[in-house]
């Protein structure tokens, strides 16, 4: 039997008895100790870059639940703040930075090679965790996908439908284009500098890629994470990678091979037996629980995880949520997801 860890081994393809499980968001505001652990840091920034606490959230998961993988603790907006963009979180309402909408802002970005300056101690959170993770649990580094960070890094903010985004891409090609390359190529220095200093396995969060369509979905969304995943490949090669292209629906199928990557995250618009079908066929795949069952729990949430480990049961899985887990989830509900899963 091999003595790899679960995750690792459902990313090289085996299909395993019982699915490894992690959480998207599985640090955050549904746990008491994570926020006592951000008041204690003052605010969410200053937790994401105090090495220490980070590591702390982001143990805290494993230590309460024994999830198979830990995710580091940070944010996909750091990346454009270590490139120099102004960021800030509003209280209840998200999070701001300084809009790029001209040839002239996009001017005013730091080179790819000033983001380690901002970005050091996100690695010495990976170097703490991958000395203090129990030996089974596996560790996660990620980024956002570029499409995804330029939609905050043109609009300042969220967006319902990243309309700024679209807008600059359409009026503006050559600026817009110009913003993703540099996303791309700080993406994938960011990413090597994580895997160097402990990650095993890295994730590109797309949250925004179903908002493309057509050749925009292949330019602006798969190109850049393919492009990303072969830099990466070519420095680590054995470092598996994760790519979540959120509602890409139908054009799920295919993604494993566009894009290089080793799972393909599903969200919870995909059926899951289709997914088992069109998408699982071509490699390990994660997701599809609805969030919301965090918070109703009960019969429903145990019902729905049996069926998602039934449907993909036969191929690599690792089971997880079709996004990350809300405030207002219950705590009690994730154990019993868990026991659900591993048939406690
Ligand atoms: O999954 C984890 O536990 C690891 C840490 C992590 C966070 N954000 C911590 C966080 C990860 C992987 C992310 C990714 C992220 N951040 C994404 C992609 C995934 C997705 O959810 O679609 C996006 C779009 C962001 C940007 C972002 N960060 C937004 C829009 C917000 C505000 C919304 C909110 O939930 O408050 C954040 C803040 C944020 N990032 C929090 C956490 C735990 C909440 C901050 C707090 O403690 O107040």
């Amino acid at each position: 039997m091999s003595t790899q860890k679960t995750i690792l081994r459902a990313l090289a393809g085996e299909t395993l008895p019982t699915p490894p499980i992690w959480m998207m968001r599985q640090a955050g505001r549904y746990l008491p100790e994570y926020k006592a652990t951000r008041a204690q840091a003052g605010d969410f920034l200053s937790l994401c870059y105090n090495p220490e606490l980070a590591a702390e959230v982001t143990l805290q998961p494993i230590r309460r639940y024994g999830f198979d993988a830990a995710i580091l603790f940070a944010d996909i907006l750091l990346l454009p703040q270590a490139l120099g963009a102004d960021l800030w979180f509003v209280t209840g309402e998200g999070p701001r930075l300084s809009t790029i909408t001209s040839a002239e802002e996009l001017d005013v970005l730091k080179p790819v090679t000033a983001i380690h300056d901002t970005l050091s101690p996100i690695y010495e959170t990976v170097k703490i965790l991958s000395r203090e993770l129990p030996d089974e649990t596996t560790l996660i580094g990620f980024a956002g996908a570029p499409w995804t960070v330029a939609t905050y890094m043109v609009a300042g903010k969220g967006t319902p439908d990243q309309g700024p985004a679209h807008a600059l891409k359409d009026a503006n090609k050559d600026v817009f284009e110009a913003l993703l390359d540099r996303i791309t190529e700080g993406t994938i220095d960011y990413l090597s500098e994580q895997i160097k200093a402990g990650a095993e396995v890295v994730k590109l969060f797309d949250s925004w890629a179903g908002s493309l369509q057509g050749s925009d979905f292949l330019n602006y969304s798969v190109k850049p994470m393919a492009q990303i995943v072969a830099a990466l490949k070519a420095k680590h090669p054995t470092t598996p990678i994760i790519a979540f292209p959120r509602g890409a629906g139908e054009k799920y199928v295919g993604l494993h091979a566009a894009i290089g990557a080793d799972c393909i995250a599903l969200d919870d618009g995909v059926t899951v037996h289709w997914a088992a079908e069109k998408v699982q066929v071509n490699g390990c795949v994660q997701g599809n629980l609805k969030s919301s069952h965090m918070v109703t729990g009960g019969d429903d949430l145990v019902s729905e995880t049996r069926r998602i480990v039934d449907a993909l049961s036969n191929g690599p899985h690792i089971f997880n949520l079709g996004h990350g887990i809300t405030p207002d989830a219950d705590p009690e509900n994730v154990q019993l997801m868990i026991d659900t899963v591993r048939g406690n």
